[in-house]
């Protein structure tokens, strides 16, 4: 043991790559890179087709949306989004005939939507246009947009992301 040890310098014993051209050390990175790439499109596929624009949901993301959603929306939307009247989490109009705003968590009906109807609903406002719900596109960059709905869509049990994934998500 101590003799290989004591080659040129001190690094592991001679592995065969050195001994290898180039052309076949090409041959196997490229091997390796491809298998590689082949695991994770795999494993990104058997979980979730991403939207190609959207961007990775990360416990950052999450930790922003969050952020963003308590300093921005969270005046109409509710602490943790439960909605403007937790008693009508679905939202709608009062009595008096206001907006409600509703609840973004599994009780409300944001994930009713796909994202990208989300993501417009959010940056260019409801259709309605005597609707509170006014776009942020001028105060919100799109990474910030997309923050926000991976923080509502944490608010949401495991079976429901799940569902949502599977059947609404990527809709359009
Ligand atoms: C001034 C009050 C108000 C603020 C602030 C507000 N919203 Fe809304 N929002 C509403 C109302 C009211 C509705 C429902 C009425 C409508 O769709 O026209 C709504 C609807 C929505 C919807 C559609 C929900 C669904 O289930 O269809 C989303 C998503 C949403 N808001 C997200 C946000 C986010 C994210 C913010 C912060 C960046 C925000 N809202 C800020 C009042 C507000």
């Amino acid at each position: 043991m101590a003799s290989k040890k004591n080659n040129k310098n001190n690094a592991t014993p001679k592995a065969p790559w050195g001994k290898l051209t180039p052309e076949k050390k090409r041959m196997l990175l490229l091997g390796s890179a491809s298998a590689f790439f082949g695991l994770v499109a795999l494993a990104v596929g058997v979980f979730w087709l991403p939207d190609s624009n959207r961007p990775r949901i990360t416990p950052q993301t999450v930790a922003q949306g969050k952020a963003l959603f308590q300093a921005n929306c969270a005046v109409c939307h509710g602490e943790e989004g439960i909605g403007q009247d937790p008693a009508n989490p679905k939202g709608g109009m009062s009595n008096d005939g206001k907006f409600v705003a509703p609840s973004m968590d599994k009780n409300g009906h944001a994930f009713h939507h796909p994202e990208s109807a989300l993501f417009e609903t959010i940056k260019n406002g409801s259709m309605a246009s005597d609707s509170p719900m006014r776009g942020w596109a001028n105060r919100l960059k799109d990474e910030e947009i997309w923050a926000l709905i991976d923080y509502i869509e944490s608010l949401w049990p495991p079976e429901l992301l799940q569902f949502y994934r599977a059947n609404i998500s990527t809709k359009s």
